[in-house]
C-alpha cells in the first residue's frame, strides 16, 4: 500500500510516497527557513502564504522523484494536527481536494505523533541515499519526542495505543535552544547553530542547574534558560537590567561557544535522565527519539552512553519536519481506521497527544 504523506504544520512543505509503511520511495522537503530567518524565527502569515505558492509543486515532485502516477497512491494522509492554523489549512485544504479528485481515501495524522513514525522509515528506493535503522523499533517502545512545540515521553504499547508519561511544564526543548541561541546572537533556527557553536566549546565552562520536578517524567526548561542568561550577565559584567539583545555583542567567541556546550550538555542531560529513569521503570523493549531535537548529536551519544539497550537512529532529515513521517504513519491509520470524508477534515491547531491515542474498536 503506498501512501502520499502532506506535511504543512509550520514551515516546511513536505510530500513524501512511503510503500508499506517502512519503504521510502520519495521525499520532497520545502524549507521556509531562508524567508523567516531575517525575522529570527516562524511568521505565520507569511508560512501560509508560502505553503500556498509551493504545496501543488511539492507534490508533484514526490510523485516524479518515485517515478509514480497517481494511479499508483493508494491513500493520502495529512498533518490536521497541531500546529498552525493557516500552515494546516493549506496542506490540509490540498489534500481534500486531491482526496476528491483523484478519489483516493483520506486519513489525518497528528504531527507528534508522526515524529515518531521517521523511525519506522527501514527500506528506501534506490535513487534515495539515506543511513536508516536496521529494524523496526519493537513494542513496547519508549518515545522521547522533543522538537520545537514538544518535549515527553511516551510509552507506546502498539500502534495508536500509548500512554504519556510525562511532558514539559513550561518550554519545549527546542523553543530553550532557539531562545538561548537567540541571547548569544546564533542564528536560527537555534538547536542546529548552538550544536554547531558547542563542538568548540567546554560543557563543562559554567554550572547550570537541572530542574526538579514533582512528576517522575516531566520537564521544565525556562529554569534553565534563565540561568544561562544570568550567567552570560554576569560574564557580560551587565545587571540584570540589561536586554538580553545586547548580551551577544559583550561575549568573546569562545565564552559564546562554552555557553553553547554547558547549556546544551545540561539540557540534554535533563532528557536523558527522565528517559533512563521511563526506562527502567517500564522496561520497554525498544527506545526512540523523534522530533527536530532528536537530530542533536550530544543527546543520541549521551542516550547511547546511557541506556542499557543498543538504540538505532532515524536520519536527521527524518528528525526534523518531513512528508515521509506522515506518510508511514498513514499507512498504520490505513489498516488500522476507517478514512474520514474529505468534507469533514477539521485542522485542531492546539490538541495533546493525551487525547489522540486511537480507539481501535472503529474498525
Ligand atoms: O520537529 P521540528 O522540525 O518542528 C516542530 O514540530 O517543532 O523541530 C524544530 C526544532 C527547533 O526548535 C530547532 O531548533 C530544533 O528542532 N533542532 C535542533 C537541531 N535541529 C533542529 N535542536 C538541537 N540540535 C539540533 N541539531
Ligand atoms: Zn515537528
Amino acid at each position: 500500500m503506498r501512501i502520499l504523506g502532506i506535511e504543512s504544520s509550520c514551515d516546511e512543505t513536505a510530500v513524501a510516497i512511503v510503500e508499506d509503511g517502512t519503504r521510502l520511495l520519495s521525499n520532497v522537503v520545502n524549507s521556509q527557513i531562508d524567508i523567516h530567518s531575517a525575522y529570527g524565527g516562524v511568521v505565520p502569515e507569511v508560512a501560509a502564504r508560502s505553503h500556498i505558492e509551493v504545496v501543488n509543486l511539492v507534490i508533484e515532485q514526490a510523485l516524479e522523484e518515485a517515478h509514480l502516477t497517481w494511479d499508483d497512491i493508494d491513500a493520502i494522509a495529512v498533518t490536521y494536527a497541531p500546529g498552525l492554523i493557516g500552515s494546516l489549512l493549506v496542506g490540509t485544504l490540498a489534500a481534500r481536494t486531491l482526496a476528491l479528485l483523484k478519489n483516493k481515501p483520506l486519513y489525518p495524522i497528528h504531527h507528534v505523533e508522526a515524529h515518531v513514525y521517521a523511525n519506522f522509515i527501514t527500506e528506501q528506493a534506490p535513487h534515495i541515499d539515506l543511513a536508516l535503522p536496521s529494524k523496526q523499533p519493537a513494542f513496547p517502545m519508549l518515545a522521547l519526542i522533543v522538537s520545537g512545540g514538544h518535549s515527553q515521553l511516551v510509552l507506546f504499547r502498539d500502534h495508536g495505543d500509548y500512554e504519556l508519561l510525562g511532558q514539559t511544564q513550561d518550554d519545549a526543548i527546542g523553543e530553550a535552544f532557539d531562545k538561548v541561541a537567540k541571547m548569544l546572537g546564533l542564528p536560527y533556527p537555534g538547536g542546529p547553530s548552538i550544536a554547531n557553536a558547542a563542538l568548540e566549546g567546554d560543557p563543562k565552562a559554567y554550572q547550570l542547574p537541572k530542574a526538579r520536578l514533582s512528576g517522575a517524567y516531566d520537564f521544565s526548561f525556562s529554569g534553565l534558560k534563565t540561568a544561562v542568561l544570568r550567567a552570560i550577565q554576569r560574564e557580560a559584567g551587565v545587571d540584570i537590567t540589561f536586554p538580553s539583545s545586547g548580551l551577544a555583542a559583550r561575549l568573546s567567541e569562545s565564552q559564546r561557544n562554552n555557553f553553547a556546550a554547558s547549556f546544551q550538555y545540561t539540557a540534554v542531560a535533563t532528557l536523558v535522565d527522565k528517559a533512563v529513569a521511563a526506562f527502567k521503570e517500564h522496561s520497554p523493549a525498544s527506545v526512540v527519539i523523534a522530533g527536530g531535537v532528536a537530530a542533536n548529536q550530544e543527546l543520541r551519544t549521551q542516550l547511547t552512553q546511557r541506556l542499557p539497550i543498543p538504540i538505532e537512529y532515524a536520519p536527521m532529515s527524518l528528525c526534523t519536519d518531513n512528508g515521509a513521517m506522515i506518510a508511514t504513519l498513514g499507512y498504520y491509520s490505513a489498516i488500522r481506521r476507517e478514512p474520514v470524508s474529505p468534507f469533514d477534515l477539521t485542522v485542531v491547531p492546539s490538541l495533546s497527544m493525551t487525547k489522540t491515542a486511537w480507539n481501535l474498536s472503529e474498525k
